[in-house]
């Protein structure tokens, strides 16, 4: 955490990145930007999701994504919100979304960065009132300014990322990001329109009691995984699952737990995406003392090779993860 200025809770998200970029005197202000024009995507989205219901935009959209997921219709709003906002910041040559089959160009050549983006996470929950969020990593371009956009800058290793976040529109709506010095955690003010650091440094206990795990596909787990699930009963861990990534990983991160998303045979790769999901939530776990693993490796040096590719995703507590990793490791 760089700490050479700490800030209070209460300061506006505007005014803690701004302070946060005076710590790099050679920083250019161009990441603060980006990092304002996702803020303000997520509170038009935020306006969004809060009139669900009353206008209309709960249900299906009517068209399946590049995942085989019938898009709702918020999937399609959340994803031209953000996509618009990234445009009209200029600060990004080229955008990659669950929602998009191919890499976005915004159109700005000189754009030094690259943003992977799950614009409306958790989308099964929509319609019923449940909390959802988004989740973004951004990359710098590893091409030439002055260019489009490529293949090789949208498939970084998670390592290379210089920033991750995610915003969960729960009870609260909260923002919660790191640049590689902690993570920081704002809640939106909706009367006066503005995040305010509301948890700021936060760290994530090395252990705890809560596994959140879809088991509908048990008889489909890999024994390591069906084996720690029973540690966990054993124990008398409390399940926990919201079926909304973010909201999980959430909870799990101030709480400590463990969320996994295990192969099934439904998904041989696990569900979740590596470029949209798994890479931001490992950064951010990591960054809070916690652990992100495919089960047998650091996801965050995971090679990408395909832009939609799925991943196994285990993440939360260090202890909770090496531990799960030992029961997979025992299963041969
Ligand atoms: P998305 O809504 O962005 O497609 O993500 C859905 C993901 C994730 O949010 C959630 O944890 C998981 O799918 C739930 O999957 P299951 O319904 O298989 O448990
Ligand atoms: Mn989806
Ligand atoms: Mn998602
Ligand atoms: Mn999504």
């Amino acid at each position: 955490m760089n700490d050479k200025l700490a800030l209070p809770v209460g300061t506006t998200l505007d005014r803690f990145i701004m302070r946060k970029q005076e710590d790099f005197p050679f920083a250019t202000g161009e990441l603060s930007q980006l990092l304002r024009d996702i803020a303000l995507a997520a509170k038009i989205v935020n306006r969004e999701i809060n009139r669900a219901g009353l206008i209309d935009v709960t249900g299906a959209y009517g068209q399946q994504n590049v995942q085989g997921e019938e898009q709702q219709k918020l999937d399609v709003i959340a994803n031209i919100r953000f996509i618009r906002a990234l445009r009209n910041g200029g600060e990004v040559c080229a955008i990659i979304s669950e929602e998009e089959d191919e890499i976005i160009q915004t159109g700005n050549l000189k754009g030094k960065y690259i943003v992977a983006i799950d614009p409306l996470d958790g989308s099964s929950n929509i319609d019923v009132n449940v909390s959802i969020g988004t989740i973004f990593s951004i990359y710098r371009r590893v091409s030439v300014a002055g260019t489009e956009g490529t293949m090789e800058d949208c498939m970084q290793r998670g390592t290379a990322q210089i920033a991750a976040g995610y915003v969960v529109y729960g009870s609260s709506t909260m923002l919660v990001y790191t640049t590689g010095h902690g993570v920081n955690g704002f809640t939106y003010e909706p009367s006066l329109g503005e995040f305010f650091l509301s948890h700021p440094n936060m760290r994530t206990p090395e252990t705890g009691t809560i596994y959140s795990c879809n088991e509908g596909g048990y008889n489909s787990f890999p024994e390591g995984i069906k084996n720690y699930l029973s540690y966990c009963k054993e124990n008398g861990y409390s399940g926990r699952y919201i079926g909304s990534l973010v909201s999980d990983f959430h909870r799990n991160l101030i709480k400590g737990g463990v969320y996994i998303y295990p192969s099934t045979a439904k998904a041989p790769n696990g569900k979740l995406r590596l470029l949209y999901e798994c890479n931001a939530l490992a950064f951010i776990a990591e960054q809070a003392g916690g652990k992100a693993s495919t089960g047998k490796s650091r996801i965050m040096e995971v090679e990408p090779t395909e832009l939609h590719q799925r991943s196994p995703l285990i993440i939360g507590s260090s202890e909770m993860v090496n531990k799960v990793e030992e029961f997979i490791k025992a299963e041969v």
